[in-house]
């Protein structure tokens, strides 16, 4: 099959971008988008121009680098999938597609396709640490976790930190980012002592950032890889609450 990617180009942070056209030929259904990209990228180097930059790390959709917008969605059309496990079968010969960076002030453009997330790692290490005791490892039945906190708390922990919920969300709003790591702490008994100190840190450090607000439009559920429910934002919001409203966010 034969597709017309129409690519941002921007040389850097600096610059202003624009889309360029391109045409890709040979291209085979069961290619992922990032081969598409690689593909296109040998042509322009055997051309003598700069390939197009864009992030990517496992291509097995669980290290959270790779993302772009694909004719206006993050990730693409297809539900619950990144653009390195969205495979050209999904699409028709001689599709035009439009692949832009995330667009979020939060997340400023570096070149192409690829874009700054250090606004996320400021959010985790804002959030700091959780105590643990030293000394051996303690027994796995040692504490008992109910069946469905866990269950809740893996569902959270699957967050792989892409950025496609901003990306996507018309205030920028990283709520469904935040929620995800606030809410698989907060489930676990190890996430206990410093649950009130978290969020009230990370939500701190959002406002820092040029994140937006959540007004619960929802398209952040609706594009993420992973399925994260917005259920971690109602939880993340009740546990900020509760750190407010206690004297000194330490105490239940
Ligand atoms: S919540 Fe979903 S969309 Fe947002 S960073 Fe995590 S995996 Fe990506
Ligand atoms: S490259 Fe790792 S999730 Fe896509």
């Amino acid at each position: 099959m034969r597709l017309i990617l129409h690519i941002w180009r921007q040389k850097n942070a600096q610059q202003k971008g624009g889309m360029v056209r391109y045409e890709v030929a040979n291209v085979s259904e069961d290619m992922s988008f990032l081969e598409v990209l690689d593909v296109l990228n040998e042509e322009l180097i055997e051309g003598g121009q700069e390939p197009v930059a864009f992030d990517h790390d496992c291509r097995e959709g669980i290290c959270g680098m790779c993302g772009f917008m694909i004719n206006g969605v993050a990730h693409g059309p297809l539900p619950g999938t990144t653009v390195c496990q969205l495979h050209m079968r999904h699409f028709r010969d001689g599709q035009e597609l439009y692949l832009e960076p995330w667009r979020a002030r939060a997340f400023p453009v570096v070149r192409d396709l690829v874009v700054n997330r250090g606004a996320f790692d400021r959010l985790i290490a804002a959030g700091g640490f959780i105590s643990g005791s030293t000394g051996s490892a303690p027994d796995g039945n040692a504490i008992l976790v109910p069946k469905e906190n866990a269950d809740r708390a893996m569902d959270a922990a699957a967050c792989i930190g892409c950025g496609a919920c901003v990306a996507m969300c018309p205030n920028a709003s990283a709520s469904l980012f935040l929620g995800a790591k606030i809410a698989h702490l907060g489930l676990l008994p190890q996430g206990q002592p410093e649950r009130k100190q978290r969020v009230t840190a990370m939500v701190a450090q959002a406002r820092r950032e040029a994140f937006g607000s959540c007004t619960n439009i929802g398209e952040c559920e609706a594009v993420c890889p992973k399925e994260i429910q917005l259920e971690v934002i109602a939880r993340m919001n009740r546990d900020f609450l509760s750190a407010a409203t206690t004297a000194r966010g330490d105490s239940a």
